[in-house]
């Protein structure tokens, strides 16, 4: 599966843009602020939906603009398929799929698998748990429909239950009422919890592998799910800390306080990892990302990588460099000079500057 083409206009600072694509490997490079990463944007959006870095649509309209529109013509099993994404103001944004509208954005699920590979995500070993539960979602989200909607009513019954804990303080009597959203969040917690189970025991050994021959065989990765609380004892944790909940207006425990173990000769590399090797082993799970989805899939998504190269040293580059050479990818960059010294394969490279891009590449592929 591979993206021929997108067509902007009114988005983000683009006025209007057409841009055609590589099966192979295509680089977009330019100054700082000039849309690199709002190319990435729209792909992914076409994708899964949303933005990586916004939750406000109206954000992605052109400033002064009323209305966007994103449109990606991608090729899936030698057919073509159209993914039109019309952003308004002040209205919930409609999709549609081949000219046929699109109900909800989850019926998008499956057309177009996405990676997003940012220098942030270098960071998901270091930082917190909730960067590490949002990996594990975002992955998830793109390979079980299920877990998709799922997710999200567990997160509206949570919303809920926290609003209602926090009106508990001054109208008791509305305790009753709390034992619907427990309900709710017992029923999708639990299966969260499940899938995330299996979720990182399928990723153990490919995580491994990977990881294996990024430190040059001298390390092992261990990354284990790692609850808030078990499934089994979710209905009892959650009526025990009940009290609790209502003391601090939120609720204490459930798969949204999740977190990832990653550990090396029994070592929590998350709190004792040196720099380098927590953002290998970031680097690990990313490319993960990509034989899973493909497993899941049975077809190899579509790599964003936004400005990450220049993040990695020499033999990491090569790796990553390495294990993409049969995905289409889109790389931005701010110089071209990395690739030139890495001698690889680019199919294309546009130069973006100030809401447009011009080509400066075509190989054939
Ligand atoms: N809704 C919008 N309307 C118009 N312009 C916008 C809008 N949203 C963002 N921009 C502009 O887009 C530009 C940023 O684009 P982008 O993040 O894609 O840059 P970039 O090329 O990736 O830069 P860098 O190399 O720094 O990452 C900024 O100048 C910003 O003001
Ligand atoms: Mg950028």
């Amino acid at each position: 599966m591979y993206i021929q083409s997108i067509e902007l206009s009114n988005y983000r600072n683009y006025r209007s843009l057409v841009m055609e694509f590589d099966r192979g490997t295509n680089i977009l490079f330019g100054d700082n602020a000039q849309g690199k990463t709002n190319i990435l944007e729209s792909v992914y959006l076409s994708g899964t939906s949303r933005s990586h870095r916004t939750v406000r649509d109206r954000e992605l309209i052109r400033f002064g603009q009323e209305e966007a529109h994103i449109r990606t013509n991608l090729c899936r099993d030698d057919l073509s398929y159209r993914i039109d994404i019309h952003i308004r103001q002040g209205r919930s944004k409609g999709i549609a799929v081949n000219g046929m509208p699109v109900k909800k954005a989850s019926e998008l699920f499956g057309l177009l698998g996405i990676i997003f590979f940012s220098p942030e995500d270098l960071n998901i070993v270091k930082n917190g748990p909730a960067e590490r539960r949002h990996f594990i979602n975002a992955e998830l989200s793109q390979i079980d429909r299920i877990y998709l909607s799922d997710l999200s009513n567990y997160n509206k019954a949570l919303n809920q239950r926290n609003s209602l804990l926090r009106e508990i303080f001054n109208h008791p009597e509305m305790k009753e009422t709390l034992d619907v959203w427990d309900e709710q969040l017992i029923a999708y917690g639990k299966r969260i919890i499940a899938r995330r189970r299996a979720f990182v025991a399928d990723m153990l050994p490919i995580v491994a592998k990977i990881h294996r021959k990024l430190s040059g065989e001298r390390e092992e990765l261990v990354i284990s799910y790692e609850p808030s609380i078990d499934d089994i004892f979710f209905e009892d944790e959650l009526l025990r800390t009940r009290d609790r909940d209502m003391r601090m207006g939120t609720t204490n425990v459930g798969p949204h306080r999740d977190d990832l173990k990653l550990s090396i000769g029994g070592v929590d590399i998350r709190k004792f990892g040196s720099q380098g090797q927590q953002r290998t082993c970031a680097l690990s799970l990313k490319l993960a990302e990509i034989q899973i989805m493909e497993n899941k899939r049975g077809e190899k998504p579509v790599l964003l990588l936004d400005d990450v190269l220049s993040e990695l040293d020499s033999n990491r580059q090569n790796y990553l460099l390495e294990s993409i050479n049969d995905i289409q990818t889109i790389i931005t960059c701010t110089g071209l000079d990395e690739f030139v010294k890495n001698k690889f394969s680019v199919h294309r490279v546009y130069e973006i500057s100030n809401g447009q891009a011009f080509l400066r590449e075509k190989i054939a592929n």
